[in-house]
């Protein structure tokens, strides 16, 4: 299988480009610049190299640097944004910074033919977020775009197969961004498009199959899609060896633990084992406010209590997650900062009793295991269901988790996804929920005053959620949400709406 390698230099979207080196059916992996050398590279037979954009300027003393050696591979080169200075900067060009250069936005690109820009009309929109710009191109190279404001967008050595580009192929703003980057992938590093989900599922089964013959392996079943698909494809390979232990900590959604066990040991057959721990988790989460810490406890009390229930079942090695490529990239694996710790990645304790962890789905993008699910034949409502955290409601309390809060808000969320899902918007609002504030302010009901909770009710349209915006849910719809959570749960007396989009928020508030 050819494959694509994302050199990750610390930027924003960097698992924004290897998606859309993947919508081309080509495989593509992130790896951080000071984690992995020109030698590795070479040995690792990539087709092509993307360079990724970055917050630094090429001439900072800490800026991410990268070995030159890596242009005269003969394996071709794309740099993006910072990545398209780096490459300046390597070949011997100049990079400045001039006040009346950067830019910032939606910009009109002027482009010239080259191979880069098949099938891109001469003139279109890209996306621009750069305050330094190449002012000189190195030796061998030629400007093949430009901008009213910056002379080099884009420069080119075909020869020696170096593109960069100063705009940002990869986010949606830029109207050629996925025929750009087909351009280099498809023809430029003459990648077979053969990264497809049929044949991922036959050779994931096949490798398990072989590798965990006569093993027996733990799940952590959630009723996510993650570790739903999780579930059913490790079932595929090696059926009753496979226990799903479905721990339920009590902080997921109204009613969500029963249909859990009923789905999967019910209509999938799955060897599924229920625990219902919400006393312990509460016990644990007992005066915690930080949102960080509640996630480490939760993470952490997770594996205790697998392991709790392996030493039960008798001898089992090997642990099995549902984690997905997002989660390892965000959790520090990748370069990007990190900005919060997923439980199922960040919170795994030192010293596991496990002597293996499988994770099926590490290398897949959501909308992967979405396919992957429904060719499985998970049924649509499941495989479409919303994304929710692992550490559940407990990073939608803000403040401490008590049982009284919890019971609010399960309350709450309930109300507001009946009423969007009555209003027909589950596809326009790709995850929507509600979070119980620890702000407390005077209503009135009756004649009465009432000093009760806010509630924030968070609704996102994204594809990716990796950038979110904020949905645009209609007034009526949001009055009735109002009007249903102030009457039908005491202690709960005002609601506002989230209007704030990722960037600059995250969806979750914690
Ligand atoms: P943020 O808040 O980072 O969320 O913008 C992006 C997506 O990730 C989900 N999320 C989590 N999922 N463990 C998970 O499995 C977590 O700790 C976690 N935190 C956030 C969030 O619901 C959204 O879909």
């Amino acid at each position: 299988m050819d494959k694509i390698l994302v050199l990750d230099f610390g930027g924003q979207y960097n698992q924004l480009i290897a998606r859309r080196v993947r919508e081309n059916h080509i495989y593509a992996e992130i790896r951080a610049y000071n984690r992995i050398t020109v030698d590795e590279i070479r040995n690792q037979d990539y087709k092509g190299i993307i360079f990724t954009g970055g917050p630094n300027s090429v001439y900072d003393d800490d800026s991410p640097h990268f070995d030159p050696a890596v242009l005269e591979l003969d394996i071709p080169v794309l740099g993006i944004c910072y990545g398209c200075q780096l490459i300046a900067y390597m070949k011997n060009g100049t990079v400045s910074s001039a006040e009346n250069s950067s830019e910032y936005g939606k910009t009109l690109l002027y482009s010239r033919e080259n191979p880069l820009f098949y099938n891109v009309p001469s003139e279109s929109i890209c996306w621009m977020s750069h305050n330094d710009y190449v002012s000189k191109i190195p030796e061998g190279f030629s400007i093949i775009a430009e901008t009213d404001k910056c002379p080099c967008a884009a420069m080119a050595d075909t020869k020696q197969m170096l593109y960069a580009v100063q705009f940002h192929p990869e986010v949606t703003h830029t109207e050629f961004g996925r025929q750009i980057l087909k351009n280099f992938v498809v023809d430029i590093c003459d990648c077979s498009q053969d990264w497809k989900m049929e044949s991922f599922i036959e050779e994931t089964v096949r490798k398990y199959r072989m590798e965990l013959a006569g093993k027996r392996v733990l799940l952590a079943l959630s009723g996510g899609v993650d570790s739903s698909v999780a579930a059913v494809l490790l079932n595929k390979a090696i059926g009753r060896d496979l226990v799903c232990v479905f721990v339920d900590h009590g902080l997921l959604r109204k009613n969500e633990g029963d249909l859990v066990e009923t789905t999967f040991k019910g209509k999938f057959g799955l060897n599924l084992i229920r625990i219902n721990a919400q006393e312990r988790f509460l016990t644990k989460l007992s005066g915690v406010r930080d949102p960080e810490t509640k996630r480490k406890i939760i993470g952490k009390e997770f594996i205790h209590v697998f392991e709790e229930e392996a030493r039960k079942l008798g001898k089992i090695d090997i642990l099995a997650q549902g984690t997905i490529y997002p989660d390892v990239v965000e959790s520090g694996k990748g370069e990007s900062a990190v900005i919060k710790s997923h439980h199922n990645v960040g919170g795994l304790p030192e010293k596991m009793s496990f002597k293996q962890i499988v994770e099926p789905l590490q290398d897949l993008f959501k909308d992967e295991v979405r396919e992957v699910g429904k060719k499985l034949g998970i049924p649509d409502e499941l495989v479409n269901r919303q994304p929710f955290p692992g550490p559940g409601l407990g990073i939608r309390i803000i403040g401490e988790v008590t049982e009284e809060r919890l019971a609010l808000l399960k309350e709450a969320d309930a109300i507001f996804r009946e009423e969007v899902k009555q209003a027909g918007l589950e596809t326009v609002a790709n995850q929507y929920f509600a979070v119980l504030t620890d702000l407390r302010t005077v209503g009135v009901m009756g004649d009465a005053r009432t000093y009760g909770y806010t509630v924030a009710l968070r609704s996102v349209t994204t594809d990716d959620f990796m950038t979110a915006e904020w949905t645009r849910l209609p007034y009526d719809l949001l009055e009735t949400v109002s009007s249903r959570i102030i009457n039908e749960v005491r202690g709960i007396s005002r609601i506002v709406y989230d209007i704030t989009s990722k960037p600059p928020g995250t969806v979750e508030w914690e």
